[in-house]
């Protein structure tokens, strides 16, 4: 069986970028040597994506876990997203250990102009020389709970921690990016944000929420299903432009089926039909759900939109063993 399913292709919203109104400034400044000089970037890029791709087990492992005898991989394969419970020691000592970090990331957002605060000011890697004991007690539960045997069974590769960002989210700088926050935990343009990762492969990702999370306080949300929509060529073609970061006029110079982004949200009106069946299709995760999540980052997500309080949380990004 082939995957993504050969025949669907370009399911994920197309906008067309060169008539949203922030990029209206740049259509002057295309020329044909501007247009000859972006296709050959994206196409030094993408060739590098695709050889990087057809140097790991790409994505053939996801097609077979989609008929896996286990019964998390299988619903992940198939979901695309998985949520289950961090044990309550693992959780306590995780966030004690952390106490200076966290302490360091909320007087640093805290510091800083809410006008003036950027999405790395909202981070902080955990480094593992100085907190080992956060890595142990974390790599002790992906082994003893399956889920870094599930997660190397998607990625087709023992898969260890790689590397572990601490993220705080609040209500100011929500406000701020995405407007006021409705009811629904929603931004001003309903579909804000909306994106797949550029990581070509693992596409599998951890999230781990350090405090309690309901509709007001950030969720992570997640389209289901929409990780085996694209074809292959679409997920290149998207990751390519995020990972290349054109200037506005040479992406917008790019030729129209390679025009298209990783971040496609903030482009597309709600009415888009497309855009109406992602947001049906989206899973709002709270604790009550559970406070691990596991996803599939071509899947179409994003989170943060926090109304009152805060999120904390952690993401735990894999390489291979
Ligand atoms: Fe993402």
């Amino acid at each position: 069986m082939l995957f993504p399913h050969p025949a669907v292709n370009y399911m994920l919203p197309m906008p067309d970028y060169s008539q949203h109104r922030k990029m209206a400034k740049y259509l002057s400044s295309i020329t044909p040597e501007v247009r000859a000089e972006s296709l050959g970037k994206f196409f030094h890029a993408f060739q590098r994506g695709y050889a990087y791709y057809y140097a790991t087990p790409g994505y053939a492992p996801k097609a077979e876990a989609l008929n896996a005898e286990d019964r998390n991989l299988r619903a992940l394969a198939r979901r695309g997203i998985s949520a289950s419970r961090l044990p309550e020691a693992v959780k306590a000592g995780v966030i004690a250990e952390l106490a200076p970090l966290i302490e360091e990331l909320s007087a640093g957002i805290e510091g800083k102009p809410v006008n003036e605060r950027k999405f790395k000011d909202l981070n902080r890697q955990v480094e593992p020389e100085r907190f080992p004991g956060v890595f142990e007690a974390f790599q002790r539960w992906l082994d003893d709970s399956g889920i870094q045997g599930m997660c190397s069974a998607y990625a087709g590769a023992r898969l260890k921690i790689g590397s572990l960002f601490l993220q705080k989210n609040d209500a100011e700088t929500s406000r701020l990016h995405y407007g006021e926050i409705s009811e629904e935990g929603l931004p001003t343009v309903p579909a804000s944000y909306m994106h797949i990762d550029s990581a070509i492969w693992p596409t599998v990702k951890i999230l781990i929420y350090l405090n309690e999370i309901d509709i007001d306080t950030g969720p992570f949300r997640f389209s289901v299903g929409t990780h085996v929509l694209p074809s292959l060529l679409e997920f290149m073609v998207r990751k390519t432009n995020d990972g290349l970061k054109l200037p506005p006029a040479e992406f917008l110079a790019l030729p129209e089926e390679f025009r298209q982004h990783a971040l496609f949200g903030d482009f597309i009106d709600a009415a888009d039909p497309l855009a109406v069946d992602l947001l049906a299709r989206e899973w709002a995760v709270q604790s009550s759900d559970g406070d691990v999540i596991c996803f599939d980052n071509n899947g179409v997500h994003r989170g943060g939109f926090v109304r009152q309080g805060h999120r904390l949380m952690l993401q735990m990004n894999f390489a291979v063993a």
